[in-house]
């Protein structure tokens, strides 16, 4: 294997994971990141997100001596053959991507890159970016080194970003020169996956065009989950019905309260931001995104038509975070919900396994937190089940009757199984399935 020498800018999410991989297949990597106090942690293989796996490869870089955390671009940019960028493209105002971290990391990269290197854009960018920046740098850098581009976009879920990297389907190598394509697919030999090589462009274009495409299965399968619901069909057999077709698939097709996180409402805003750009507006993705909008709300449309006045009526919220195994709260469905219900007047008691403190930065100030679930349901009226969490699916379903005063569950991720309800005394009212009622 040829070991390389790599930086990463960035040690957000996903610079840290592509830095700890990397070192952990053996290459030399520097993380270079302006925040001292993480750096700091960092070097102490502490992690500042929670990730599987993560402090392990931490642990590993820094015994091997191949991973390093600093801020000093100097020290981190010496000698490298492939630098990574890697920081933070978050929303606009107007639901474009915003690349001044971008622009600053790579104006401040220039002055310290000290022999010819290859440029890979690790942030999700709009199309077209990659080029600007090469040739930004390109006029920066000192005479006589040469910049090469790539983008290498990546598609790591939060929870199982380690995994996802080692496991992934296929990496995209976007590259116009064919010694930047040449050493990327060097650097990634080691990992023994299915590379795609195409133009910076299209693979730009590619990062994009995946994210849509999902939160397009996952607004799709809702729409049909509440006319299921409606019309009295079970969406999980409908689901198993398509999903059997090789041309559908059947993975990311589970109904629920939408999609959340930092990547699909983010990314499929700036996609029809691209779009509409260009005079090209993609009408298919604005509806993706009015939809999932919409489904974020039907929890708080099925206790109202369910309860005959809001005011005072005690509820359990489980589970805070966007999906389970993190505690990232980033477009979460229970911020949305939460305050709905909380103007209506509803008191409000929140459990969640990681991501408490976060949302306590977050949630409105009337929201009580408990340690568990059982106090968070105990006297409650209606339980709203938000976040899939092991721990919530495998809550003994009797508890809900011995501890709530009604025990109405509203379950925005069907949890549970249909026959498992039917045989206690509870109300259950779930997504794309009909509402069970065994408590007369
Ligand atoms: C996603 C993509 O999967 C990843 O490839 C990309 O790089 C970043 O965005 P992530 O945001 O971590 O990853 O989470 P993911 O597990 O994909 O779920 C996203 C959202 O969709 C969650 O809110 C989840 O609850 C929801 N979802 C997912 C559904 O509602 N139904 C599904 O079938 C799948």
């Amino acid at each position: 294997m040829i070991e390389m020498d790599v930086a990463v800018i960035g040690t957000g999410y996903v610079g840290l994971v592509t830095g700890a991989c990397l070192a952990e297949k053996g290459h030399r990597v520097h993380c270079i990141d302006i925040d001292e106090s993480r750096v700091q942690q960092l070097n102490n293989a502490i992690s500042p997100i929670y990730e599987e796996g993560i402090e392990e490869l931490l642990k590993n870089g820094i015994n091997n001596d191949n991973l390093f955390f600093t801020t000093d671009y100097k020290e981190g940019l010496h000698q490298k053959d492939i630098v990574f960028l890697a920081v933070g493209t978050p929303e606009s105002e107007d639901g474009s991507a915003d690349l001044s971290y971008l622009y600053k990391a790579s104006e401040t990269m220039a002055s310290y890159v000290d022999r010819d290197v290859t440029v890979v854009i690790k942030s999700t960018v709009p199309v077209g970016t990659g080029e600007q920046i090469g040739d930004k740098l390109n006029s920066l850098v000192s005479p006589g080194v040469n910049i090469r581009m790539a983008s290498n976009p990546e598609f790591l879920r939060q929870g199982t970003a380690v995994y996802d990297t080692f496991h992934a389907d296929r990496i995209v190598v976007g590259a116009n020169h064919p010694d930047a394509q040449k050493q990327l697919e060097e650097l990634y030999h080691s990992f023994q996956l299915p590379i795609v090589v195409t133009d910076i462009r299209s693979a730009e274009m590619i990062k994009y065009t995946a994210n849509s495409f999902l939160a397009m299965k996952i607004s799709f399968i809702n729409e049909v989950a509440n006319l299921s619901e409606k019309l009295g069909a079970n969406i999980e057999s409908v689901t198993e019905g398509i999903g059997m077709d090789k041309r559908i698939g059947s993975s990311f097709l589970n109904a629920g309260i939408g999609f959340g996180g930092s990547c699909f409402p983010k990314d499929t805003k700036a996609m029809v931001q691209i779009a509409e750009s260009v005079n090209m507006p993609l009408s298919l993705i604005e509806k993706v995104i009015s939809v999932n909008e919409k489904q974020r709300e039907i929890l708080v449309d099925k206790v109202k038509s369910r309860f005959t006045s809001l005011k005072g009526l005690e509820v359990a919220i489980l589970g805070l975070s966007f999906k389970p195994n993190t505690d990232d709260m980033r477009e979460a469905a229970s911020i949305s919900i939460i305050r709905k219900l909380v103007d209506d007047g509803v008191k409000v008691t929140a459990y969640d396994p990681v991501a408490m403190e976060r949302a306590k930065q977050i949630l409105p100030e009337q929201v009580n937190y408990t340690n568990s679930i059982e106090e968070a349901i105990k006297g409650k009226q209606a339980t709203l089940i938000v976040t899939e969490w092991d721990q919530i699916k495998d809550f003994p379903l009797d508890k809900y009757v011995e501890l709530m005063t009604s025990p109405v569950i509203m379950d925005g991720r069907n949890c549970f199984d249909m026959k498992e309800v039917q045989k206690h005394k509870i109300e259950y009212h779930s997504i794309g399935r009909k509402t069970i009622n065994n408590l007369s």
